[in-house]
């Protein structure tokens, strides 16, 4: 997958995309994460980005030109749509971002990601080329790039073969729509707390048991919403039965 972001601050991005799960997909060749810097599409001598909003009011606003000449280099023109590539905008006003999207994003072969700052990017820029909206929450972050970020970090999960463990971008908490279950790691006693004895009994199917309980108590708990609506299988129903 290519991922192109445009930006003002590419820089940015130069740590945490080349660390840890993602800088090591990148490396295995199954992503390429590349900042593009609006400043580099202006054309005047000031390599101006911003300006005020017509009709007054505080703040700037991003200029739709550096976006159209970066996104006219990028993929030709607003109507040469291509299967596979998505041009995703960062607002407020977008769609939460959930765990679906992440494995929906992670089926594209090209994502570009728009950054605003200030105030927003002028509406031109949504209505010429945005495919879709996304908000990372209902908080007002001072840019898109960390929303980029925390969005690149959840879908490189779904990328075959970027987790040592293939399995475990399936098993986790919201792939089954529960929350996960409690971990522990050794000793087995420690300050007194002793690890549940279902974990050491090295018997697969009572653990497997165990967990799906776990699971089911700590959504209940914590995230009761998450079960409205839910009705439990025949496997689940005779697990709560026994
Ligand atoms: N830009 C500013 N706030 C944002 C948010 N919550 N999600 C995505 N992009 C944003």
């Amino acid at each position: 997958m290519n991922i192109h972001i445009l930006t003002i601050f590419p820089e940015m991005f130069q740590g945490p995309m080349s660390s840890s799960i993602i800088g090591r997909a990148c490396q295995k060749g199954l992503l390429s994460i590349e900042p593009h810097n609006l400043r580099d599409y202006t054309k005047d001598k000031h390599r101006q980005v911003d300006d005020t909003p017509y009709g007054g009011g505080a703040g700037m606003v991003m200029k739709a030109e550096p976006f159209f000449e970066a996104l006219t280099e990028l993929t030709g023109s607003p109507k040469q749509k291509k299967v596979g590539r998505k041009i995703i905008m960062l607002t407020p006003q977008g769609a939460t971002f959930t765990q679906k999207k992440a494995q929906e994003l992670a089926t594209m072969s090209e994502i570009i990601f728009l950054c605003g700052r200030y105030e927003g990017i002028d509406e031109r820029v949504r209505q010429t080329w945005v495919d879709e909206e996304i908000s990372i929450g209902d908080y007002i972050l001072t840019g898109g790039e960390l929303a980029t970020m925390v969005i690149i970090d959840a879908l490189v999960r779904f990328l075959p073969g970027a987790l040592g463990d293939e399995m475990s971008a399936q098993e986790e908490s919201f792939s089954d729509g529960l929350l996960e279950y409690p971990q522990y790691t050794k000793p087995a006693t420690w300050q007194g707390m002793t690890v549940p004895a279902p974990l050491l009994s090295g018997h697969h199917e009572q653990i497997r048991k165990w967990r799906r309980k776990e699971a089911f108590k700590r959504t209940y708990q914590f995230r009761p919403e998450l079960l409205r609506g839910r009705s439990l299988s025949i496997e689940d129903q005779i697990l709560f039965a026994e």
